[in-house]
């Protein structure tokens, strides 16, 4: 009896810790709302707050389209949005997500671009890397659903062994750190998070075949639950350095296998553009693409 008791005792006090646990970590948990960690910088008249500033609304309309930063920049770390696209006759908008260094000559930056469509007909997820000023690397994948029905989870994860940009749970592009081979990767200098709504029926539309139609403007896309987790520049000294960050931990090193197999399934049943097997492009493969995915 007396040993039940205590056990009883050790149980609650086990239970005891990990509310306490729970508690710290959902104190510093997000998702945050837009102001706290971004700032509109084109066009305020465009971004409008919801639900107490945790949802924005983009509006793009033939006066203007909008964007908005973060206010620090990150040196690795993880970055998600729920975003919404917009529906219907969307052809010629693009929504951009990004991280950039927003340095000119050497610029480093992590690019999602989705490209609308007419109606009815799938958007285009277009993703990008530079990597020390080094772009042109342009993958392009179907999304396996509507983006403008419902919201879902757009991420760029970054850490010293590789950027996985993930869609829900499902890694649509890696680059890994293959720096011992020669190649460049981001890793000197802090990025900021960015991302825009505007129009560019020029290029954006299998190289301006369609125009957008603006008698359906304004178009709205809609973002909530803004989760930036990193090291901020200007920030605690040797952040990015500290091998504790969980976003640098081994589950996150490379792919799970479940991640691996989700990653294997877009590119057979999804991707509709590669650069690495542009041929016209790179008659010579790039060196990135012989080192493996
Ligand atoms: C739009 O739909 C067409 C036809 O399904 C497709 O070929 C194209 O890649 C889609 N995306 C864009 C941006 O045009």
């Amino acid at each position: 009896m007396a040993k039940l008791a205590f056990s009883g005792l050790k149980d609650f006090l086990l239970f005891a810790i990990v509310c306490v646990l729970a508690l710290s970590s959902s104190v510093s948990a997000r998702p945050a709302t837009f102001l706290q960690d971004f700032q509109v910088t084109w066009s305020d008249s465009h971004i409008r707050q919801l639900d107490g500033g945790r949802a924005i609304q983009l509006v793009l309309d033939q006066t203007s389209g909008c964007g908005f930063a973060s206010k620090y920049k990150y040196l690795f770390g993880r970055v998600s949005i729920k975003i919404k696209l917009v529906p219907g006759d969307s052809a010629g908008t693009v929504t951009a997500f990004y991280m950039n260094s927003d340095t000119e000559s050497i610029r480093d930056e992590l690019d999602f671009e989705f490209l609308g469509n007419r109606t009815g007909q799938p958007y285009t997820v277009q993703t990008n890397v530079y990597a020390h000023g080094k772009g042109d690397r342009e993958q392009r994948i179907n999304l396996w659903f509507d983006p403008s029905a419902e919201f879902h989870t757009y991420t760029i994860m970054w850490n010293h062994r590789h950027v996985v940009f993930s869609v829900d749970e499902v890694p649509i592009r890696v680059y890994k750190n293959n720096e011992a081979k020669g190649i460049p990767y981001p890793k000197f200098q802090p990025m900021g998070v960015f991302s825009t709504l505007w129009e560019a029926d020029d290029w954006a539309t299998r190289g301006g075949l369609e125009k957008i139609d603006w008698s359906k403007a304004p178009f709205y896309a809609y973002y909530k639950d803004f989760d930036i987790e990193g090291c901020p520049v200007p920030g605690p000294q040797n952040c990015a350095s500290n091998v504790n960050n969980w976003w640098e931990r081994t589950a996150y090193q490379v792919l799970s296998p479940v991640e691996a197999r989700r990653y294997r399934w877009v590119r057979m049943n999804h991707m509709i553009y590669d650069y690495c097997t542009d041929k016209s492009r790179y008659p010579v493969t790039p060196p990135e693409c012989v080192a493996g995915i």
